[in-house]
């Protein structure tokens, strides 16, 4: 008897740990007091670069708790009150670095909702505040990036993903502005500068976003459309015209769209990432409008992420492969179900290579090349890489042959319902997928090493693509000497074909080879990838001619995917090294803080 107790006593602390894991991230204290609701009433003020306003917050507590933790880094907090208007108590936690100064309030019995009274400050490195001359309207603009840990320097706020709530703001503009946000927008502009927004559904604080900027608004089918300035708007509203395809399609693979519309803001060219899942609003960089509509798998990853992410959250950011991994299959599945599975083979190729490069780049024995990372002590942002993306694809492709595809279909769209709206930690997962899929013990350990060991595991299906098969051929044969390259065999080459060639050139080549390759116009390029990869070659050989393409680009793009390699490649030669230096000064505050504060970490890390 007492044995069964025991056991079942240690089944129910098991059960506890797989549900809640610490986030080594946050200072909230979930099981004391969790925020339920956040209104926002926010001052935009682009001269002094500041939001000024008030957060009230719905908090739920035990009924013991005499306190609730916010997170908060480099806010200046003005006054903290009670709902009946008298002023709270409170203190602070020990500040850290990256990681900011917990914010304690004290609670009084019957405390249910609170407020705070704020402003930003120069150090709020989530926002980027651009000049005029950084826009395509050339007025000024701003936006938020919350992804991981940075919602807490523009909001006090529980800033875990593992804790969701909903919320609701009000932000006044200047009035030749607009403001759009992760939630229900107005998408008209007002003559009163006042922008009210709604999120009716829990979402945990990193997916809380603000622009503002000289916006405009075009549908594209009933569900979806595009924000964007009024220079960008007709070629953004041309590369994204398959939206509201992609939103179907992603519904009849995985289950019901339960977020109402799904816009997206296409930003100024120092946004720092691709793109950025934000609710209702995905935030995208201008670089993916290449005029042919060949990078738009970005928008199927970020709809994706409707699902894997914004749906079922990693509920901690040492699960962050829940997020990406689910979401890159994803992307794949919904380009496939467009465009076809010779498309989505290309995908997985360029993603197998992209990780294979990762691999060696950290070492194959690398802690941080397993899915389930370990982040306490460091910033999130330094652990997260490709191997959340791709290691963690190729683990559910892994998983999709193991089963067939229509049964793990069935799997994904079950773990979508069943965790609809919660934090997921891995154990979580590794534990509902036993239950679901009845795998052999043999594939179970397979499982278990693709997850909680580094490097790539032998079980690890390498892609194959018939269409850079054939690029294959052609680059074999420019190299050894056909240098022409045939008409006949690029003629019906996608600017994929043309990337993956570009990246498969060799570092040294002829005179006669770089001759012709110039003429090809990479340097000019609108497709940013292509320009991208070529500079990348050219730099890599210690080719001089390349540094003032090089230091334009860097100049008018600030997504770190680019930004960081690129610098990085000039820095490792000893010709162009200090003139990168220089560029980087010259350029560092136009970047937003996570370009500016990789590539100075890099310059650092060189020099030592
Ligand atoms: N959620 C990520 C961006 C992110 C990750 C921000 C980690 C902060 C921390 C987004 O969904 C993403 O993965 N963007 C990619 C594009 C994608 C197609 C691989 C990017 O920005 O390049
Ligand atoms: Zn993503």
């Amino acid at each position: 008897m007492k044995c069964i107790v025991r056991i079942i006593l240690l089944l129910s602390c098991m059960n506890l740990s797989i549900h809640a894991q610490p986030d080594p991230h946050s200072a909230a204290r979930p099981s004391e007091a969790v925020i339920t609701h956040l209104s926002l009433n926010l001052e935009v003020d682009f001269e002094a670069k500041r939001l000024k306003g008030k957060a009230t917050y719905r908090i739920d507590k035990s009924p013991q708790s005499r306190e609730i933790w916010l997170d908060t880094r480099n806010l200046k907090i003005e006054d903290v009150r009670y709902a009946d208007g008298s002023k709270a108590n409170y203190s602070w936690g020990e500040e850290k670095p990256f990681l900011g100064k917990p914010l304690r309030v004290e609670l009084q019995p019957n405390t249910n909702s609170l407020s705070i009274e704020y402003s930003t400050t120069e150090g709020a490195e989530a926002i980027q505040w651009l000049e005029p001359e950084q826009t395509q309207s050339r007025k000024p603009f701003l936006f938020t990036q919350g992804q991981a840990i940075l919602t807490r320097t523009w909001i006090p706020i529980q800033d875990s993903p593992g804790i969701r709530f909903t919320w609701d703001a009000e932000v006044k503009t200047p009035l030749e502005f607009m403001a759009v946000m992760s939630g229900r927008n107005i998408q008209k502009r007002n003559d009163t500068g006042v922008y009210s927004v709604q999120m009716e559904l829990p979402v945990p604080a990193y997916l809380i976003a603000l622009a503002v900027g000289d916006l405009q608004f075009t549908p594209i089918g009933e569900r979806c459309g595009v924000y964007a300035e009024a220079p960008t708007m007709a070629k953004a509203a041309y590369e994204f015209a398959d939206m509201e395809k992609m939103l179907l399609a992603a519904e009849g693979l995985f289950g019901p769209y339960l977020w109402g519309r799904y816009d997206v803001l296409v930003l100024p060219p120092s946004f720092p990432f691709g793109g950025m899942e934000n609710p209702r609003l995905t935030f995208a960089t201008p670089t993916i409008i290449a005029g042919d509509r060949s990078l738009t798998a970005l928008i199927a990853h970020e709809l994706a992420h409707s699902w894997s992410g914004n749906l079922v959250t990693n509920s901690n950011w040492n699960d962050f492969w829940l997020n990406e991994g689910f979401t890159v299959y994803f992307e794949r599945r919904i380009m496939e179900a467009l465009y076809g599975p010779d498309y989505a083979q290309m995908l997985e190729v360029l993603g197998y290579g992209d990780l294979t490069s990762t691999l060696n780049e950290l070492g194959s024995d690398s802690p941080d090349t397993r899915l389930k990372l370990s982040l306490e002590g460091r910033d999130p942002d330094d652990g997260m890489s490709d191997i959340a993306y791709e290691k963690g694809c190729f683990l559910l492709c892994y998983l999709e042959e193991q089963v067939g595809r229509p049964a793990f279909d069935v799997f994904l769209t079950r773990y979508f319902k069943e965790f609809a709206f919660k934090g997921i930690t891995t154990e979580r997962f590794i534990q509902f997928l036993h239950k679901q899929l009845k795998l052999s013990e043999e594939q179970k350990a397979v499982v278990q090493r693709w997850i909680f060991s580094p490097g790539l595991p032998a079980e690890c299906k390498v892609p194959n693509s018939t269409r850079f098969d054939n690029v294959q051929v052609a680059v074999q044969q420019f190299i050894s000497g056909n240098e022409a390259l045939n008409i006949q065999s690029t003629s019906g080459w996608t600017s994929h074909e043309w990337l993956f060639f570009i990246r498969n050139l060799p570092g040294t080549l002829s005179d006669v080879q770089l001759a012709l390759l110039l003429k090809m116009g990479w340097y000019e390029s609108g497709n940013s990838e292509i320009r991208f990869a070529w500079l990348m070659n050219r730099v890599q050989a210690g080719d001089t001619a390349a540094f003032p393409h090089a230091a334009r680009f860097l100049s008018e793009v600030g997504r770190r995917k680019f930004v960081l390699p690129l610098y990085t490649a000039l820095l490792s030669q000893a010709s162009m090294r200090n003139e990168a230096i220089a560029l980087f000064r010259d350029q560092a505050s136009r970047y937003h803080a996570v370009t500016r504060n990789s590539v100075e970490e890099r310059i650092k890390s060189l020099k030592k």
